[in-house]
């Protein structure tokens, strides 16, 4: 099966030929991420770049990348494979490549890692000697890493505009105004149970300054394989749960542990009280942050419904961020590792539908041929933040380590850092 940059190239090629038999979101993903950095350069503001993302808003702080070097985008294929080759094997055990799953299959390739976002940061644990970590993910998995990884370790993020549209949904600024509007409406005195009125529990995809919030204010972190076992450590501390970024993890996890719908209001942050009246907010048990991913909120129940008529036996496996419906109409719904897993895991050549992104579907697909494996999404639309590393930025941070030059290191603020690690290492501490 050819990659998705692949497909997506030829599907534009079809276009233009006027005989296209798939479709793409936006057949400017067929060009190098390098023509985004110079059009936010021109444009003065950073966006998000082709793909789910395309119409969210990116916010004015958001990292830009500066210009790459042009011989890295002219290079061939072929010519930054043996350049990429040629500076690993120099570095050695110096450097170790981190590929999340949404990659496309022309970064994996180097991993030397590849796995959720939790898994990655955990495996630049496994190598202390390496003096550079080089994050083929986003941003805040990089941030992440630079928290757990030793001082002198340098985390690398080969393009600085890879971040994540849903972890921007949160910012520092709104969530601390959300949390002193809550302090008014609820106090701080703890119940009879000695629970206080609101634990903080944000998602591994928010920024580093929102862990160390919730490390300073009682709260914890979880990703989408532990939300439930974080969400009973929440709930035996605290009465409520202000949940950010991702309103869908948040519903999903909570309804699936029985919390009622009319207990979970939704927080605006450009509204007083996030748009709710006082009651509802006291009569809350989860409120959750007006935040979604644009990757997720693309699949659908007529999809889901479109797929079992045509196959009928299909398994429908989701991520939990995507919406209500498309959970409670799919089979089953986890992380992306419970997603591989579950697949792996079939004896029986099986069809799975699956609902994530793109790249790892059809990698899947590629790496379990005796199942049918493929996207309940018909049109390609990867991450768009994800799509913004290459080959040739790659390349580009490989060979300046190589010259002893570090370039797009992530670095998290000590005060912001230490925070952060108690908020990450109450996870861990967290068991079912
Ligand atoms: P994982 O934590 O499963 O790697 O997911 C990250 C992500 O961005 C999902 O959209
Ligand atoms: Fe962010 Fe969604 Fe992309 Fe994951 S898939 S990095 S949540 S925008």
């Amino acid at each position: 099966m050819s990659s998705v940059n692949t497909a997506i190239q030829l599907i534009t090629r079809e276009q233009a030929a006027g005989s296209a038999a798939a479709s793409t979101c936006s057949p400017a993903l067929a060009r190098g991420p390098w023509d985004y950095d110079l059009a936010e350069a021109l444009a003065g503001k950073p966006a998000y770049g082709p793909g789910a993302s395309a119409a969210d808003v990116a916010p004015a702080s958001t990292p830009r990348q500066g210009q790459l070097p042009e011989e890295y985008k002219r290079a061939s294929d072929a010519e930054l494979d043996a350049r990429i080759r040629a500076a690993k094997a120099t570095l050695g055990d110096r450097a170790v490549v981190l590929g999340h799953f949404y990659q496309r299959d022309e970064v994996i390739q180097y991993a030397d890692f590849v796995g959720d976002s939790f898994q990655l940061a955990n495996a630049a644990l496994t190598r202390p000697d390496a003096e550079a970590i080089i994050f083929c993910g986003v941003h805040f998995m990089a941030e992440t890493a630079d928290i757990l990884s030793r001082p002198d370790q340098a985390v690398i993020l080969p393009n600085l505009a890879a971040g994540c549209s849903m972890a921007d949904m949160a910012d520092i600024d709104s969530v601390t105004e959300c949390w002193e509007q809550l302090g008014e409406l609820f106090g701080t005195e703890p119940d009879a149970d000695g629970r206080v009125p609101v634990i903080p529990v944000t998602y591994m995809n928010s920024s580093a300054a929102l862990k160390g919030f919730c490390g300073e204010n009682g709260g914890i972190v979880c990703t989408s394989s532990n939300a439930s076992t974080v969400l009973e450590w929440a709930f035996e501390r605290g009465q409520r749960v202000l949940f950010f970024p991702d309103q869908h993890l948040g519903r999903n996890t909570a309804k699936a542990m029985g919390v009622p719908l009319e207990q979970m209001p939704l927080w605006n942050p450009r509204k007083d009280l996030g748009g709710n009246a006082e009651q509802t907010l006291i009569d809350s048990r989860v409120i959750l942050w007006h935040g979604f991913c644009s990757v997720h909120k693309r699949f659908n129940v007529g999809q889901i419904e479109k797929a079992r008529a045509e196959f009928p036996g299909v398994q429908v496996i989701v991520h939990p961020e995507c919406p209500m419906e498309v959970v409670d109409a799919a089979d089953s719904a986890g992380s992306t590792d419970f997603i591989k897993k579950a697949i792996a895991a079939a004896t029986e050549p099986s069809t799975f539908a699956v609902g994530t992104e793109i790249n790892m579907v059809n990698r899947l697909a590629a790496e379990y041929p005796q199942h049918t494996i493929f996207c309940l999404d018909p049109v390609i639309c990867p991450c768009s933040t994800m799509y913004r590393i290459h080959p040739g930025y790659l390349a580009w941070v490989l060979e300046a380590l190589v010259r002893g030059e570090v370039v797009n290191r992530i670095t998290v603020a000590d005060d912001v850092a230490g925070p952060a690690k108690v908020a990450l290492e109450r996870m861990l501490a967290a068991r079912p």
